[in-house]
């Protein structure tokens, strides 16, 4: 018998939210280095301080970094460009790369730099308040495209759980991830009303802990029973049959269908394969790489050693690379806001 949960997502906050003051803008967004133990809802009008919460993982998250890559865009356009000299292009090229290296992996985020900068680009430049205008109302219509996106990943991923899944996650594609709503974990809410999701899994994800700290969080808030995971006991669980699928976010896509996404999903997508779970990867279009075939040439973020190595012991070499590529050949379907395809069909299913 299915039984629909009484979910409640006004409990989550919106993770990136521009707003207009005056003649200046300014960025609020949930920092997330500090959750769960303090929501924070902080406020920038500084491009370069939205550069450092996404360094720091302040902001995280694919679609998430998308917006904030072109939200920074848009802080420096009106409150910094004025106070510059120098040749327009040359300073909008500079910023633009600056924020777009902010982190590599995403392609979210300088997918989300290149449309702000086209949209600056084609703007008259005698007119500022127009140009302030349009500059703001660019990044709202962002963020209310990706939740109307994420909710459509919701609805085309939901059908394929069948009753009471008990779902596996990794690393946190949420509300988070997001600006509202969240793609892998979009698509556990869908289902959650649908009477689909008896139980979600996560893992806890080191070394930074995104399902520990963020998605733990988010699917209680929400009234979703979740169970929390070592990263390591995945395979145990689903050798007991506690796993009906296992659904995950993504930072990029190649054409091929292999998947980036936060270290781990790999050794998740080989277990998952073994015990015969199905796999799904919950992305917008803007997670695929239009110019990249093969998951080799995607770059990966290698991270500082002290995120693994928390008490430091000299002489100890560290390795810690953010993301691994899980090849396509481990992926049951892709969820996209146009609907579902299997890894070989993607080519097709994008026209390309
Ligand atoms: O390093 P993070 O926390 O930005 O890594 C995030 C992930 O790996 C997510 O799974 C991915 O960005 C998809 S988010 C919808």
């Amino acid at each position: 018998v299915a039984k629909a949960l009484n979910i409640d997502l006004k409990q989550l906050p919106r993770t990136i939210e521009l707003v207009r003051a005056g003649n200046s803008l300014v960025l609020q967004f949930v920092d997330q280095e500090l959750l769960p133990d303090q929501v924070l809802i902080a406020k920038t009008s500084s491009w370069k301080e939205v550069v450092d919460a996404i360094m720091r993982l302040g902001i995280r998250g694919a679609p998430a970094l998308g917006v904030a890559g072109a939200a920074a865009l848009a802080l420096w356009y009106v409150n910094e460009l004025p106070k510059e000299t120098g040749d327009f292009q040359e300073n909008l090229d500079r910023v633009a790369g600056e924020i777009g290296h902010a982190r590599p992996t995403a392609v979210n985020l300088q997918w989300g730099v290149q449309r702000m900068k086209d949209m600056i680009q084609s703007l008259d430049e005698a007119d500022a308040d127009a140009n302030l205008s349009a500059v703001y109302e660019f990044v709202k219509s962002m963020e209310a495209q990706d939740e109307q996106i994420n909710r459509s990943i919701g609805r085309h991923g939901s059908k394929l759980l069948g009753t009471n899944s008990r779902v596996l996650t990794h690393c946190n594609a949420g509300s988070l991830a997001t600006v509202f709503f969240g793609t892998a974990l979009g698509v556990i809410y869908t289902a959650a009303e649908e009477g689909k999701v008896e139980r979600v899994y996560a893992d806890e994800t080191r070394p930074l802990g995104q399902g520990a700290r963020l998605t733990v969080w988010e699917l209680s808030r929400v009234g979703i029973p979740t169970t929390l995971l070592c990263d390591d006991m995945a395979a145990t669980v689903m050798a007991k049959g506690m796993i009906d699928a296992v659904i995950v976010g993504a930072d990029r896509i190649t054409l091929h269908g292999d998947t980036a996404n936060k270290i781990g999903t790999y050794n998740l997508a080989i277990a998952a394969a073994y015990h015969e779970i199905p796999f799904y990867v919950a992305a917008p279009l803007s997670t695929i790489d239009m110019n990249l075939e093969e998951g080799s040439g995607i770059p990966i973020e290698q991270r500082n050693p002290r995120e693994v190595q928390t008490r430091p012991l000299t002489g100890v070499d560290v390795y810690n690379p953010a993301f691994d590529v899980t090849p396509a050949s481990l992926i049951t379907k892709i969820i996209t806001e146009k609907g579902t395809c299997s890894p070989s069909q993607l080519r097709d299913f994008l026209g390309c």
